[in-house]
């Protein structure tokens, strides 16, 4: 099985949010049991910087705007997933973001920049493709990014590789104006509802899921959910038409990466039999961001994007309520700007309970999950999220919102759940501050007052194997069915 797996993010070569941490860790996987699996992505600068053995391995012509391009190919140091990369500076080496500029202002040429990307996807799939010893049958998209391959696939380069399609964010569609129909060499027939045309515009991810051979979300409820109203995105419609084929497959964790027993960004590691070391971690987090050092201070954590998906304005109005019983926050993140005062505010009026770090920061992510005694992430909607994942490995019960992968990862703290040993976190009864205040309550009676259960639920979190071999296992199935012979 070949497969070919285009994405714009890989970590740890360039992150931006959780496709990158998929992108960097489930092509591994699929590896180890047994598929050829190449990713293809755009050279960004800092991918140029940390691939190993990078090579120039064909020119690639043809290609809309730029014409033509050199395919290189290099290695994720300390593991054999090989990365082809779409080297052109005039397209993706310049500062910046992978989307947006230092200002946050979105380079304004991102149709051609994944343009390009999707349709060199669709040349090294086809007939012309100038590599001639190394051929997919199965070109595997990323989110909207890669939205126009599966059309390039089928209209233009006439590939016979099947294509599949992973919605990880209905929410990122990529619309442009119809003008790049044209630039991008589309057929204008296809610019049309049975095709990739969205509201007047040509639309990167209703491109993907339309031509696509298969598709597949990360968790199984994002894959019913989109196929309502609220989380479709305006793309409902045609999901539920293709509803029955809709896999949902639940990410994995990078365990190399994110483990209480080997994380190098922790002064102390931890493991659910010697939990003592996760104290200590409290301890040195509380000190390094100047909260009050207290082993008995609730501390809860929040790593995220600060937008209205995560649903972290509805923790602001609740914030002086948790600080009188007794908790502390520490918090990392960035994004609207408004959310960010709010709470940069409340770190300001409460220097020692509450800690705000804006900006991005991957070792603070790693000690906050570590060194808090709760996760908050109640998110409006979440294809599947990675941090009550990552809570749940070190022994931080996430307190979500029941939706997504939330839903899929995250099981309630109730009598029953507690007997039969399931319970790992505390989920919400809807998505309001009052909800989310009423279920952190919850989590800090049992933190306050009955430390055997606590370190149950802990416990029943870390136990869990949340690695991607289970995960691996369905991707490998959906490329099996995909390519068996009719
Ligand atoms: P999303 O991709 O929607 O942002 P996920 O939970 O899937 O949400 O993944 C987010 C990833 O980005 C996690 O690995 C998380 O630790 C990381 N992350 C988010 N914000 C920051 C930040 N400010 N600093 C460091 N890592 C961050
Ligand atoms: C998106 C989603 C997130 C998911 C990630 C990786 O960024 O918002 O829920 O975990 O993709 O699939």
């Amino acid at each position: 099985m070949r497969v070919l797996f285009v994405t714009s993010e890989v970590f740890p070569l360039i992150k931006t949010g959780g496709l990158a941490d998929v992108s960097g860790s489930l092509p591994s996987a699929l590896q180890n049991i047994g598929v050829d699996i190449r990713i293809l992505m755009p050279g960004y600068p800092a991918v140029l910087d940390k691939l190993t053995d990078l090579q120039t391995i064909a020119s690639l012509e043809n290609l809309p705007v730029i014409h033509n391009a050199s395919l290189m190919m290099g290695r994720i140091a300390d593991t054999q997933v090989k990365v082809m990369v779409i080297k052109s500076a005039s397209l993706y080496e310049r500062d910046g973001g992978p989307y947006s500029d230092a200002n946050g202002l979105e380079w304004l040429d991102n149709p051609v920049r994944f343009g390009v990307l999707s349709k060199v996807a669709a040349i090294l799939s086809g007939p012309h493709s100038p590599i001639v010893d190394w051929q997919p049958n199965v070109v595997h998209c990323n989110d909207w990014q890669t939205g126009l391959t599966p059309a390039y696939m089928k209209l233009v380069e006439h590939s016979q590789a099947k294509s599949m399609i992973s919605l990880h964010n209905m929410a990122f569609q990529g619309c442009y104006a119809p003008g790049w129909l044209s630039t991008l060499e589309l057929p204008h027939t296809n610019f049309a509802v049975e095709g990739f045309e969205y509201h007047g515009q040509l639309s990167f991810l209703k491109a993907g899921i339309f031509y696509a051979d298969a598709i597949t979300t990360v968790s199984p409820s994002y894959a019913k959910e989109i196929q309502t109203a609220e989380f479709g995105f305006g793309l409902e419609g045609l999901l539920s038409k293709r509803g029955d084929e809709i896999k949902g497959i639940l990410n994995g964790i990078e365990t190399d990466e994110w483990n209480p027993e080997a994380d190098p960004h922790l002064i102390k590691t931890y493991s659910a039999t010697k939990l003592a070391g996760k104290k200590l971690v409290k301890s040195a987090l509380q000190e390094k961001l100047g909260l009050h050092i207290d082993a008995s201070a609730p501390l809860l954590g929040v790593v995220s994007r600060l937008t209205h998906q995560k649903g972290l304005d509805m923790l602001v109005p609740i914030m002086q309520n948790l600080l009188d019983s007794g908790c502390q926050l520490a918090l990392l993140g960035s994004g609207e700007s408004a959310l960010e005062n709010a709470f940069s505010n409340l770190a300001i009026n409460n220097p020692e309970s509450v800690s705000v770090t804006i900006g991005y920061n991957e070792p603070l992510s790693h000690q906050i999950m570590a060194g808090c005694d709760m996760f908050i992430m109640p998110s409006r909607f979440e294809p599947c999220g990675l941090n009550q994942l990552y809570g749940l490995a070190y022994g931080t019960p996430p307190i979500v919102n029941a939706t997504g992968g939330l839903a899929d990862s995250v099981v309630d703290t109730n009598i029953i759940t507690f007997k039969n040993k399931t319970a790992n976190g505390f989920v919400m009864s809807e998505a309001s501050s009052a909800s989310l205040l009423s279920c952190i309550k919850q989590a800090l009676n049992v933190f306050n007052n009955d430390e055997s259960a606590w370190r149950q639920i802990q416990k029943n979190g870390m136990s869990l194997n949340l690695s991607w071999d289970k995960s691996a296992l369905e991707y490998l199935a959906v490329y099996q069915t995909l390519t068996k012979p009719a």
